[in-house]
């Protein structure tokens, strides 16, 4: 396997909107960044995936852009960003960028010319149709929004304000890459690339099969992994990414094993990762994402092998068990009852950190932050969850409001969303005016303040967890073998390389569990590290090495 920094790096994904505020006005921003880059330094990680920061109307809180050169102005300004760029460079942590790329916001300039009239130079930017086909949208209702002075309809797979840029124009492509190339020049270290495997769609647009319960045709046939994908990364790779030396992701919802590889193999020439859905789709209802279940370990564990396997040969794999699409991983895999959730929080970050991958740390991941109890709709902002709930409670009686409350509490994004906790200050020390959203009520007790001096912090767990990663070349590049397959309550595996072995040791469960798996070797790191034969305590885990 070529060694490569970006396999060896371990990335801290921030949500700017939920970081920091510095100025007041209740929405975290790039100062607020700044502020914090001690701590990011501190905890060791190497790379900050930044979610959108671009200027945006905030449909989709920036991920609809409406201008790719501007900053959002709740964020700061281009000054900000270069101060920001500048001194995260000085703290050796890299900057990798989001790129929305698939649709813009409709209020981005292409789209309102495009939008002008049909001759328009703008007009082929975008899709349109006369007529709509089936499908509907990732965020509820029909996929196509009509526009009356066009008497045409315009193709949105999001919300109505992220119109899809039609990628089959090559003017698009170009405009694209020359965005890119600007952000490169500047100095950033890569892009986490937006539902990326959507640009290419078949072009015929036929119906999609509809699903039992659903107004609408499922276009994602037609729209994920589409007939020029390929064509299309690789003229971007050829045009932007093989020019600089950049940390590549892409999110790729909706793929199977053996087609997704062809994105990440080693000597394709498109990109070097990609976020894969299924082990975080295990957990789902009848309509879609929206249940209470917790997800079989014995899924998990399949699922999570069967893309690291895949990796093996001459691909790389991404780690990660939250971010800000998904529930706070402590409480959707771990355990957020008091007496749990610090175990289990380590529990869980022992096991993802130990795999083979690139490992993904979400903003408060590090300090054990835990999903919210959303009471009323009142409370949400998210667009998924308000959007949702209009249709599931509202309009069609399928849910009632505490369960769809429920639901939303369990699997809904702005879970992920409340602010950063900072301290036990009013507010989390998040803000000194009041938050865009609520703070969760547990920051009197979980907050940053309160771990970094705690040398047995879940935050200093995540430090001594990266640090090894630097340390041990068994961590980043050592095959990984599953242990006990079948246990719906150990995951445990082993990692090899030359002759160093490494062993790992967990209970994902809140009671003792018995094994057979022979332990030997020198501990690396543990949650509690007393060592009984063939036995862990609840959300005991515990990593071991050995040489031959
Ligand atoms: C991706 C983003 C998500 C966003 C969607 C549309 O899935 O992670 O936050 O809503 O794309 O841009
Ligand atoms: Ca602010």
């Amino acid at each position: 396997m070529k060694k490569a920094w970006w396999k060896e790096a371990v990335v801290y994904q921030i949500y700017p909107r939920s970081f920091a505020d510095s100025n007041g006005d209740g929405i975290g921003d790039l100062r607020g960044i700044i502020e914090h880059l001690d701590y990011l330094e501190n905890l060791g990680v190497d790379v900050i995936w930044l979610s959108p920061v671009y200027a945006s109307p905030n449909a989709d809180n920036g991920y609809d852009i409406s201008d790719y050169y501007a900053i959002m102005e709740d964020f700061g300004n281009m000054d900000d960003f270069d101060e920001l760029l500048q001194k995260a460079h000085e703290h050796h942590l890299k900057i990798v960028m989001d790129l929305v790329a698939n649709h813009t916001s409709d209020e981005h300039q292409w789209f309102i010319n495009s939008k002008k009239s049909k001759d328009n130079p703008y007009h082929d930017y975008y899709i349109w149709k006369d007529q709509p086909n089936n499908w509907g949208s990732v965020f509820g209702g029909s996929a196509w929004q009509y526009d009356e002075n066009l008497n045409q309809y315009y193709l949105h797979n999001f919300a109505i304000k992220q119109p899809d840029l039609n990628w089959e124009n090559p003017k698009v492509r170009e405009g694209i890459y020359k965005m890119m190339k600007w952000w490169c020049d500047k100095g950033i270290d890569g892009f986490r690339m937006d539902v990326i495997s959507m640009i290419s769609k078949d072009q015929s647009f036929p119906d999609g099969p509809v699903p039992e319960g659903s107004e609408y045709g499922d276009g994602t046939p037609y729209v994920v992994d589409g007939p020029r994908i390929h064509e299309f990364l690789q003229e971007m790779n050829h045009e932007v990414l093989s020019k600089y030396d950049l940390f590549t992701v892409g999110e790729a919802p909706g793929i199977p094993v053996d087609r997704a590889l062809k994105y990440v193999d080693g000597d394709r020439h498109e990109l070097e990762m990609l976020f894969t859905f299924d082990h975080v789709s295990l957990d789902g209802g009848e309509y879609g994402k929206w249940s209470d279940k917790r997800t079989d370990l014995v899924d998990l564990k399949k699922t999570l092998m069967k893309w690291i396997k895949a990796c093996e040969k001459n691909a790389w794999n991404s780690l990660y068990l939250d971010n800000h699409d998904q529930p706070r991983a402590v409480s959707r895999f771990g355990d957020d009852r008091e007496e749990y959730r610090e175990m289990s929080a380590k529990c869980l970050a022992l096991t993802l950190h130990m795999m083979r991958g690139t490992p993904y740390v979400y903003q408060g991941e590090e300090l054990g932050m835990t999903n919210y109890q959303f009471t009323s709709i009142d409370e949400c902002r998210d667009i998924e969850e308000i959007n949702t709930y209009k249709d599931l409670v509202d309009d069609r009686h399928i849910y009632t409001g505490e369960q769809m409350l429920r639901y939303i509490s369990s699997k809904g994004r702005d879970n992920a969303r409340t602010p950063m906790q900072w301290n036990d200050h009013d507010q989390a020390g998040f803000s000194s005016g009041t938050p865009w959203i609520n703070v969760n009520p547990n920051y009197k007790t979980i907050n940053a303040a309160a771990q970094v001096d705690d040398e047995n912090s879940i935050y200093n767990f995540y430090k001594e967890l990266i640090k090894l990663r630097h340390t041990y070349d068994v961590i980043v590049y050592g095959d990984m073998e599953l242990l006990e397959p079948d246990s719906h309550e150990l995951f445990a595996f082993t990692r090899t390389l030359g002759d160093q072995t490494l062993t790992v040791l967990a209970n994902w469960t809140d009671h003792e569990v018995t094994h057979n798996i022979p332990v030997s070797g020198q501990i690396l790191i543990a949650n509690d590290e007393e060592l009984i034969p063939h036995k862990l305590k609840p959300y005991q885990a515990i990593a071991l090495i050995s040489n031959k």
